[in-house]
């Protein structure tokens, strides 16, 4: 493996709660897409180590991820990327306690390697070992860490019960999060993912993958008025969504107005293709809040995760949302959103407080609803 490529996430002064007790130490591993991570986290919210190698430059000239390329590069960097993850917080594998790894969903090629590797770490030492959904791992990671309305670390404002948006690539919805492993579905997307809308139109605009940051950045110097987009499903009851209809406007404007487009072109239409991903969401969890399953679980947080999390105008109007209706708004860090191995360690503490370690072997999922678990 080309080392340089590895980028060592720096989690600046993360601490978390003070205890006299020795806190239990999770190894966990991500590899369910094109991030090669591992993490050691303990059960005070300490982030020991995280280290996360990401294929995205061996993925971009493709447009996309490669899932046959993704698993051959999962196989490369694991076991380095394990052994810096140990070294950096200076434990060896006999002071870990649980052993955690993504077991689905995701490209089952790359999930597979991931699962291998802490199947086989925990039996050669006889440490218990988890399987974590993929999507847990997102949406209980804000119990780790996670910024609050005033800036601060509010990872403990995170309480069950909370309301969830999770969107990253592959999933966008809307849930209601009762505990570890309990997940209530309000709305979901019909179609594409508001992630998949994002590297779509970016790929269109010829602006390269993924697309969600570089089009979070032109939109920041465009006006998100100057192009109508369709806002779907918004003057429909309910809390799904439906994202194709924008990228198809979009496909449609930029057949009749191809490129070259001007500096000015692009950031105004990714400013307006945004603000319409935003104003869907925000109406569809505007929509979720009266929904009644909602209302008598009385959530105090709105949460955002997943990788589209990272959205600064997503993250804003969230905010605003959250506070018009009473709630606090957390979301997790920046580096915390898009996949990683500290989100999988966590909950893989979280599962293994609760007992919830693997106790015959498992198949990896390529497919893994939350509301299966
Ligand atoms: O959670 P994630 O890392 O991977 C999956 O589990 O799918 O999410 C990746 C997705 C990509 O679609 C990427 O374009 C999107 O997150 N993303 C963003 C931003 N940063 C990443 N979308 C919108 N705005 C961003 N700033
Ligand atoms: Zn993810």
């Amino acid at each position: 493996m080309n080392e340089e490529k590895i980028i060592v996430m720096d989690m600046g002064n993360l601490k978390g709660d003070e205890s006299l007790e020795r806190p239990t130490l999770c190894l966990g591993i991500e590899s369910s897409c094109d991030e090669t991570s591992a993490a050691i986290v303990d059960s005070n919210r300490n982030i020991l180590s995280h280290i996360i190698y990401s294929q995205i430059p061996e993925h971009q000239k493709f447009g996309g991820v490669v899932p046959e390329l993704a698993a051959r590069a999962h196989i490369l960097a694991i076991d380095e990327v394990i052994k810096q993850t140990l070294e950096r917080a200076g434990k060896t594998i006999v002071d870990i306690d649980v052993v955690a790894a993504t077991a689905g969903p995701g490209l089952i090629g790359g999930v597979l390697v991931g699962w291998m590797a802490a199947t086989g770490i925990a039996h050669a030492t006889g440490k218990p070992l988890v399987a974590v959904n993929h999507l847990e791992g997102h949406a209980l990671v804000p119990r780790l860490c996670a910024t609050v309305a005033d800036g601060t670390n509010g990872s403990t404002a995170v309480e069950f019960p909370y309301l969830l948006m999770l969107a990253s690539g592959g999933h966008c919805q809307i849930l209601l999060v009762r505990g570890v492993g309990q997940y209530e579905l309000i709305g979901q997307t019909l179609d594409d993912s508001a992630g998949e809308a994002f590297d779509k139109v970016a790929k269109m605009l010829g602006l390269g993958y993924p697309g969600g940051p570089v089009v979070d950045k032109r939109a920041q110097g465009g006006n998100p008025k100057a192009f109508k987009f369709p806002r779907p499903l918004c003057d429909k009851p309910g809390c799904d969504f439906s994202f194709s209809g924008i990228k198809t406007a979009a496909r449609t404007f930029l057949d009749k107005n191809p490129a070259p487009h001007s500096e000015e072109f692009i950031n105004d239409f990714c400013a307006s293709f945004q603000s319409s991903v935003v104003d869907c969401i925000i109406n569809r969890l505007g929509n979720a809040m009266q929904d009644q399953r909602v209302i008598n679980a009385a959530p105090k947080t709105l949460v955002v995760a997943g990788g589209v999390a990272k959205n600064s105008a997503i993250r804003s109007a969230m905010e605003k949302l959250a506070a018009d209706n009473g709630m606090i708004f957390a979301a997790p860090p920046m580096n915390l959103c898009t996949d990683n191995g500290a989100m999988i360690a966590w909950a893989g503490l979280e599962n293994y407080k609760i007992g919830n370690i693997v106790k015959e072997p498992i198949a990896p999922r390529p497919r893994w609803p939350l509301t299966e678990l």
